[in-house]
This record gives C-alpha cells, structure tokens and sequence, in this order.
C-alpha cells in the first residue's frame, strides 16, 4: 500500500518505518527541514532502540522515504496518516493548528481517495473538525473528492516503540464507513498474526480510548506516589505494599512504583487535555484533576527531601543529578522530572552537575549556556565533590553503582532516590544515607 505519513517525530518515524517495514511504501513528511535532512543522510533525529536499524533497512529497500514537499506527500499516500503534536494551549487543551494545518493541506492539494488517519492525540470530536477541514478545502476547488477520516490512536511506549508497533496488545481503530475499515484491516494484518487485535468502534469512542488509557496510567502511579507519602510518615514500605497489592490479579504490577513524579510527551499533557474537554461539556473529573495535583507536587518531593536536609538556602552546594530523561530508554525531557529538580535546586542558589546516557544533547538545547549546570562525562564524575546525589531517572547503568566509590566522591554520603533502585540495608551497609520514596529507615522485612 502506498502510505504518508505527516509528521516524522517519536510515533510518526515509528509508524512511517515499520509500515514500511511490512513491504508498504511509505513517504514521511516534515515541516521541520533539519529532521529531513538527517533522516536523508542516514541520520536518526531521535534515541528510540531498534529504530535506526528499521529505517535504515527500509530506506534502502525504497519502501522509505523523507520529504519536506507537501504537495508530493498528499500525492504518495493514499492512506494518510496525520502524526504532529498536540501540545497543550494555554488552558491546557491540546492544540489542534498542527493536526488542522495537515488536514488543509490534503484538501487542499487531494486529486484522488484518501483515507486520513488521526494517530495523534486528539480531543474527542477532533475528527469532525478534521472531515470539515478537508470538506471545505475541497468546496473551494469546487471539487467533489471521496475521503474517509479514520482515529487510530497510539500507544507506543517511548524506549519500547518499536517493539510495541510491531507485536500491539490492541489496534483501536474509529471509523464510519466500510471501506476506511477495510483499508486499515489490510494494512495492519500483518501485526496481528495471532490474533485479530482490531478493536473497531465509531470515532469519538476511538478519541476517548487513548485519553482513557493515559489517564488510567498516571492515576495508578499518582495514587501509589501518594500512599508512598503516607508509607514514609507511617513507617511503612511501599515497595512492600506494592507487591502486596500488585499480586491481586485484578490489580496486577503495572504502574504500581511510587517515584519522583511521571513526565514525558503523553500522560501530563493528557491528562491536562481529558481535564480541560470535560469542562468543557460542563462536567468536573475530580479524581483526574487530583492525580494531576497529585503529580506536580511529586515531582517536588526528591527537592523537599534536599531542603529537610540542607535547609532551604543552597547557595554554595553543587548536587549531583543522576538521570535527565523523563524515563530511561529515551532522550526525550519534555515535562521531565528532571526539569523541575533542576529548576527548584537553583532557584535554592545550588549549582548542579548532571549525568544522563542519552538526553545529554537535548538537556544542552533546553538549558542553553547556564552557567550554573555542568554537563558531566559519567555517573562519577557527576557525583565527584557535589553535596548529594540525587537519581531522577531509573537508567539500568545506575541500578548496580560503585557504593564504595560513591561515599568517597560525595561531600555528604546521602542519595536521594526518586526511583526506589536500591535496597535500602545494603546502601546503608556502605555508610550512605539513603533516601528513597516511600521506603523509611526504620522498616525491617520479616525474616
Ligand atoms: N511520543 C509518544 O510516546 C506518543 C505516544 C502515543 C501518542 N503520541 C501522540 O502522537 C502525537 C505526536 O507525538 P510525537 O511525540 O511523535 O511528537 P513530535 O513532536 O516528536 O513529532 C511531531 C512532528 O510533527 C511535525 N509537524 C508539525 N506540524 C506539521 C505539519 N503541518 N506537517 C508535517 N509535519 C508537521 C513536527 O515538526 C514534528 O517533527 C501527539 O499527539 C502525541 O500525543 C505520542
């Protein structure tokens, strides 16, 4: 099948290459020229394992091709895929310029059948706007176009996207008529060789599915995050309440870990979304507008426990930070824990030194030249001489550190863990103090 895909970012890129991967010819379209010239030039604008090698294959074959040439990309597809950004408004409700913009453009250029497909996160209602976009760009041609609009939302998980494209627990597809089903039954049939994991449903049904899920997600996490609060102040340990409770099988273990917070592209700037379309319809989500609550104050909670230490005037103190990226396998920062620690720690009049695998280029692009940041070569190196550390992202390289090696480099032993990695006797036993969420000194397991 011949596919576009609008938008070549973390679910575009994913999409377009293991698409194209099946044996589609697939054309990736971007506004942004520099992301085009990379990927042209063999180049992968963004750390997502297994990626590289998929597109690189791909591109060889011809099945995958980049451009910045609009009116070639609504010619190529005839199913057209619409992933851009929806970032959030000013109120929180996620902006549709980019998803409309694309929308005109297939109007506005469109010479035969397409079948645009939402895979961005999108407000329910978002493919109405969508078909009115096309509709109009259409009645100004005076053209009179056959075109479905189909919602297929995503749920790649960043780090694992590859992987989650090609071996999908569910492929939600919203559609109205029978051959916009039709054509995405066929371009997904070879992902569900086992099973038919289509799960076809009308359009609104398919929007809110995605926000559901997200908001589902951060609700178990913001949920544990609170109650590893109370675990601290009752003396109780919720690594052990969460095994405890994850065994039930109606429960299960998935988003169950207490941490400093979640951040990333998707579940703040949903959650935000599903918040802002509910009041919208006049209708309050209590529980959701907690969990977002809930979150912001999480992502403060690694800081708290520096200042209940060193007082709330860091002026002079350098604090070592483990992890930028807003979960491990992945360079993306946006909404990262990290970015509030970092901001809170200098806004106390600390400096920092800070270590990340991969987001090291991107934490330089979002901090510009701040003096105040020092960009460090290795976990070590970061931690040589600061006041503390404190881990932020759970990358597997910082889950087996030199103990020994790390109350020798730190000023004052103490980690402040937003990731519970380690069990807190044995860090102990190296003469560290260890500070984790919810996980108090004084519990001892059974023996
Ligand atoms: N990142 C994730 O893990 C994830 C998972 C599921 C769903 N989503 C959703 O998918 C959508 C895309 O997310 P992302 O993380 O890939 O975003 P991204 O910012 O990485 O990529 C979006 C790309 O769209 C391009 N773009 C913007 N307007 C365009 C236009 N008119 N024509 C062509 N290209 C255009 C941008 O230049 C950018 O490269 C969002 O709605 C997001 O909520 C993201």
């Amino acid at each position: 099948m011949k596919v576009t895909v609008v938008g070549t970012g973390y679910v575009g890129l994913v999409t377009g290459a293991c698409l194209a991967d099946m044996g589609n010819h697939v054309m990736c379209l971007d506004v942004d020229a520099r992301k085009i010239e990379i990927l042209n030039s063999g180049g992968i604008p963004i750390h997502e394992p297994g990626l590289d090698e998929v597109v690189r294959r791909n591109a060889a074959a011809g099945r995958l091709q980049f451009t910045t040439d609009i009116p070639a990309a609504v010619s190529h597809g005839t199913i057209q895929f619409i992933a851009v950004g929806t970032p959030p408004d000013e109120d929180g409700s996620a902006d549709l310029q980019y998803v409309l913009a694309a929308a005109r453009n297939i109007g506005r250029l469109a010479t035969d059948y397409k079948l645009v497909v939402d895979k961005s996160t999108v407000p329910v209602g978002t493919a109405d706007k969508v078909k009115a976009a096309i509709a109009d760009e259409l009645a100004r041609r005076g053209l009179d176009l056959a075109f479905s609009v189909a919602s297929n939302p995503e749920f790649l998980k960043e780090g694992a996207a590859v992987e989650d494209f090609m071996r999908p627990d569910r492929i939600v597809v919203g559609a109205e008529d029978e051959r916009a089903v039709n054509l995405m039954r066929a371009l997904y049939a070879p992902f569900q060789r086992t099973r038919d994991k289509l799960v076809v449903m009308d359009l609104r049904s398919a929007e809110l599915t995605k926000y559901a899920a997200n908001a589902m997600l951060a609700t178990r996490i913001s949920f544990m995050n609170e109650l590893a609060l109370l675990a601290e102040k009752m003396g109780a340990d919720i690594e052990l309440v969460r095994q405890g409770i994850g065994s039930d099988p109606r429960i299960g273990y998935h988003f169950l870990y207490a941490g400093a917070g979640y951040g990333g592209s998707c579940f703040p700037k949903d959650v935000k979304a599903l918040i802002r379309t509910a009041a919208d319809q006049g209708q309050g989500l209590k529980v959701l507008q907690a969990v977002e609550d809930a979150n912001d104050a999480q992502k403060r909670v690694l800081v708290d426990k520096v200042v209940a230490r060193f007082g709330a005037d860091l002026n002079g103190k350098r604090f070592a930070i483990w992890g930028l990226a807003f979960k491990p396998q992945t360079d993306d920062m946006r909404e990262a824990t990290s970015r509030v620690v970092i901001a809170e720690l200098l806004a106390r009049g600390a400096t920092v030194s800070v270590y990340d695998p991969v987001a090291m280029d991107e934490a330089r692009r979002i901090f510009g030249d701040e003096p105040r940041i020092a960009y460090a070569s290795g976990p070590m190196q970061a931690a040589a001489g600061a006041e503390a550390l404190l881990i932020v992202t759970e990358w597997k390289e910082f889950r087996s550190p030199d103990f020994e090696g790390l109350k020798a480099a730190l000023k004052t032993p103490v980690i402040f863990d937003g990731r519970n990695l380690y069990e807190p006797a044995l860090v102990r036993e190296f003469g560290l103090d260890y500070e984790a969420i919810g996980r108090p000194a004084a519990v001892k397991p059974a023996a």
